[in-house]
C-alpha cells in the first residue's frame, strides 16, 4: 500500500526584508520580516508526498522532475522533526500504520523559474512541510509548520499562512518564538495586486544564505539595519496593512528594498542583486507614480534582479498599461526576459 498526499504552497514577497541569521544552523534571524502572499493560481509549489513499507531507502525528492539531494542539513531538519511528530501520534494511538518509519517519495513542480530570485525555496519548503505534514496527518497548526518549515529555508515560514504574514524574530536561543504570525487574512485587503516583472530567469549569483551571512560578518551598516530601521519599519508596515493605507504600505515598501540593496552593497565584497533593466523598472514605477500625481505602486525586489511592483485592483490598468509602455522596448525586455507574470492577491 502506498499512502499520498499532495499540496500547493504559494509564493511570498516580502515587503520587509529577511537578511542576515544569528543562528545559521537554526534559521533564526537578525530581524523580523513581514510579506504579502501571492496568489496560488499564479505562483506556487506542487508538492506530492508518499511513502510505503515497499519503498526502498533512502527518501528521495524530484524537483521539476529531476533528482535533488535530501540529504543537506535543512531538509534533514524538516524530515526529522515531522517524523518526530508522527512518531509521537503513533506511540499514543498503535493502531495508526507506522508510516514514520516508511521510506518517502517526494515530488515537486514550480510554475515560475526556480532560484531566479523569486523565493522559490520560501514555496518549496513550505510545500514539503505541508504535504508531509498531510500525509502524516499531524494535528499541528499552520503556525507550529512554521518553525519547522524556517528550518528548510527562513522565508518559508512565512509561506503557510496565506494573505499578510509576520515572521516575528523571537528571542529564545532554540528558536521556539521564531515563527509566523498571521498579520491580516487576505479577506482584509483583497485588492492588493503583484505584478512580476522577470527581468532574468538565470539562476541568481550569489545566494541568500551565503550573501546574508557575509553581510553580517561585514557590513557596518547592517547592524543599524537590523537594530533599528527594521523594526521601526514593521510597526510602520502594519500599520499601514491594518487601515488599507496603500500609499503608506508603498513607501515602506520601496523604502525598505532600498536598505536591503544599499546593505548588500555595503557588504565586502559588495554584491549587487540589481541590474540596469532593475533600475529601469524602478524609473518605470517612478513614472506612474509621478503621472498618477499620487503613488499608486510600489517596487520591491529580492535577491535578485526581478521587480515585484504592488499595486491595488483599481489601478490595474494604470499600472500593467505603464510597464507594457514605459519598460516594452528597453534592452533585456522582451522574449523570454520580458516575460511579466502577473501574481495577484
Ligand atoms: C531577500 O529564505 O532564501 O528574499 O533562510 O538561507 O534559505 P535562507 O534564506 P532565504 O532568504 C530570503 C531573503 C530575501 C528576503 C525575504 O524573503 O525576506
Amino acid at each position: 500500500h502506498v499512502y499520498r498526499a499532495s499540496t500547493t504552497a504559494p509564493v511570498n514577497i516580502a515587503v520587509i526584508k529577511y537578511w542576515g541569521k544569528r543562528d545559521p544552523r537554526l534559521n533564526l534571524p537578525t530581524n523580523s520580516s513581514l510579506s504579502v502572499t501571492l496568489s496560488q493560481s499564479d505562483l506556487r509549489t506542487h508538492t506530492t508526498a508518499s511513502c510505503s513499507p515497499s519503498f526502498s531507502p533512502p527518501d528521495t525528492l524530484l524537483l521539476n522532475a529531476q533528482p535533488q539531494p535530501l540529504s543537506d542539513a535543512r531538509s534533514q531538519a524538516c524530515l526529522t522533526s515531522l517524523r518526530a511528530l508522527r512518531s509521537a501520534l503513533e506511540s499514543t494511538d498503535p493502531s495508526l500504520p507506522p508510516l514514520s518509519s516508511y521510506p518517502l517519495r517526494l515530488s515537486s513542480a514550480n510554475n515560475f523559474p526556480t532560484a531566479a530570485g523569486l523565493a522559490s525555496s520560501a514555496a518549496g519548503f513550505a510545500a514539503l512541510v505541508r504535504a508531509i505534514a498531510d500525509l502524516y496527518q499531524l494535528p499541528q497548526s499552520p503556525t507550529e509548520l512554521s518553525l519547522i518549515a524556517r528550518q528548510g529555508s527562513g522565508s518559508a515560514c512565512r509561506s503557510l499562512l496565506g494573505g499578510y504574514v509576520a515572521w516575528d524574530q523571537g528571542t529564545l536561543l532554540d528558536g521556539t518564538d521564531s515563527k509566523a504570525r498571521l498579520v491580516a487574512p487576505r479577506s482584509h485587503w483583497p485588492e492588493m495586486r503583484a505584478l512580476i516583472l522577470v527581468v532574468s530567469a538565470e539562476k541568481k549569483g550569489v545566494s541568500s544564505t551565503t550573501g546574508m551571512q557575509t553581510t553580517v560578518q561585514t557590513s557596518p551598516m547592517f547592524q543599524t539595519r537590523a537594530t533599528q530601521v527594521v523594526p521601526r519599519a514593521m510597526r510602520e508596515m502594519e500599520t499601514a496593512i491594518a487601515g488599507k493605507d496603500f500609499p503608506g504600505f508603498a513607501k515602506i515598501t520601496m523604502r525598505e528594498s532600498n536598505s536591503f540593496h544599499a546593505t548588500c552593497l555595503d557588504t565586502d565584497p559588495p554584491i549587487f542583486y540589481l541590474n540596469d533593466v532593475s533600475r529601469a523598472a524602478i524609473k518605470g514605477v517612478e513614472a506612474v507614480n509621478e503621472k498618477a500625481g499620487r503613488i499608486a505602486a510600489a517596487y520591491t525586489f529580492d535577491a535578485g534582479p526581478n521587480c515585484v511592483v504592488y499595486y491595488l485592483e483599481e489601478d490595474g490598468d494604470v499600472v500593467a498599461g505603464a510597464f507594457k509602455t514605459v519598460l516594452g522596448e528597453k534592452e533585456g525586455w522582451t522574449g523570454e526576459q520580458g516575460k511579466a507574470v502577473k501574481g495577484a492577491e
